[in-house]
């Protein structure tokens, strides 16, 4: 399940699983601030353990509650064949900037009658399963340049490719791989809370572990990257990006790390506020480079740390493979493990 929408700078799932597994017990409550697109929170209920995750990026916490919802495939196969009576033209386009530019008026309609019919889905997690794979195909359907072929779109320039693609069998093959997985949620017993906001607005007590990775400094733009998807689902882009704490397009910006810097202090003072004394933090971070100058990110975090009632644990360094686009100036990342000692 970890794969069924291209998110960026996902955890490998092994680390998550490490983690939980070496730094809390069955039952316990594990709380992923950033969770992006859920991998902290499927290995946690996987190993029985109650999850939270909070994320600010709308398509990531879709994507959370996706992966850690159980299904039933008859029902999955039942509502496949409904979505894919198209031809009704009942059709459901949302409108956002540019839309007649990144789509062609063929494949607008076909993933508009898509859009429709999975709209008529009531039972709310199947909207959302069905709804995510619709939104998984998006940039696949887009007139984007033919040179970005990644997953998502890079950078805010406008497409010049005219792409006529099938929007209804790029659907229908991504609902084939559905049938096949083998991965899906069997007998969950523990709680899970996804929730799509900004980290400084939640609040939170009793957490025995934390699982993280943070955003590193001007790496990723989580947000901009998925704007198609985010546009669709009529979510207010740039407004969210001003709140993404370490998004690339801020790079340049004057004081940009010093903003940085006092952002993520207070992202991380807040959430450690709601961690149990001896519980523990678990993360992935690594050092960026901006006009060339390296960013000292795992120092600060290290130091921040001790003078806030937490011990250095583990402090061990991974290098990074199947790196995307903009992660690859990143070599390898520290992995840390914190454990709260003061109130
Ligand atoms: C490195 S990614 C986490 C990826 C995650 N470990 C996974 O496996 O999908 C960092 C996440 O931080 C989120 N983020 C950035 N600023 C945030 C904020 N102020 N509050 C909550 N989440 C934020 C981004 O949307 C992004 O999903």
């Amino acid at each position: 399940m970890h794969n069924i929408y291209p998110y960026h700078a996902k955890f490998n799932p092994e680390i998550p699983k490490k983690f939980i597994q070496e730094y809390s017990k069955k039952g316990d409550l594990i709380l992923d601030p950033f969770c992006g697109c859920g991998t902290t929170l499927l290995e946690g209920l996987k190993l029985k353990r109650n999850v939270i995750g909070v994320d600010l990026s709308p398509i990531g916490i879709l994507c959370s509650k996706v992966k850690t919802e159980e299904y039933e495939m008859d029902k999955i196969k039942e509502y496949s064949k409904e979505i894919l009576k198209v031809n009704s033209n009942k059709v459901l386009i949302p409108k956002f900037p540019n839309m007649e530019i990144w789509y062609n008026d063929d494949v607008l309609k076909q993933l508009g009658e898509l859009n429709y019919n999975i709209s008529q889905i009531l039972e709310k997690k199947y909207y959302n399963l069905f709804y995510l794979i619709l939104l998984s195909c998006l940039n696949n359907c887009s007139r984007k340049r033919k040179t970005w072929n990644l997953g998502y779109i890079a950078d805010n320039v406008l497409p010049n490719a005219d792409r006529n693609v099938d929007a209804i069998k790029i659907y229908k093959r991504k609902l084939s791989l559905l049938y096949k997985r083998k991965d899906w949620l069997k007998n969950v017993n523990n709680s899970v809370t996804c929730i799509e906001s900004n980290i400084l607005n939640t609040n939170f007590t009793d957490v025995d572990l934390v699982v993280t990775s943070p955003p590193y400094p001007f790496a990723v733009d989580f947000i901009r990257y998925h704007r198609l998807t985010l546009y669709w689902m009529g979510k207010p882009v740039e407004e969210l990006s001003e709140q993404e704490i370490g998004a690339r397009n801020k790079r340049n910006k004057k004081q940009a790390i010093d903003t940085f810097f006092n952002d993520m202090q207070n992202i991380y003072l807040h959430i450690m506020k709601s961690v149990k004394v001896n519980g523990y933090w678990c993360m992935t971070i690594g050092d960026t480079t901006r006009k060339k100058e390296k960013i000292n990110f795992v120092e600060w975090t290290i130091e921040l740390f001790e003078n806030n009632g937490w011990k250095v644990e583990k402090n061990t360094y991974r290098y990074i493979q199947n790196q995307t686009m903009a992660q690859k100036r990143i070599k390898k990342e520290a992995v840390l493990v914190f454990k709260k000692i003061k109130k």
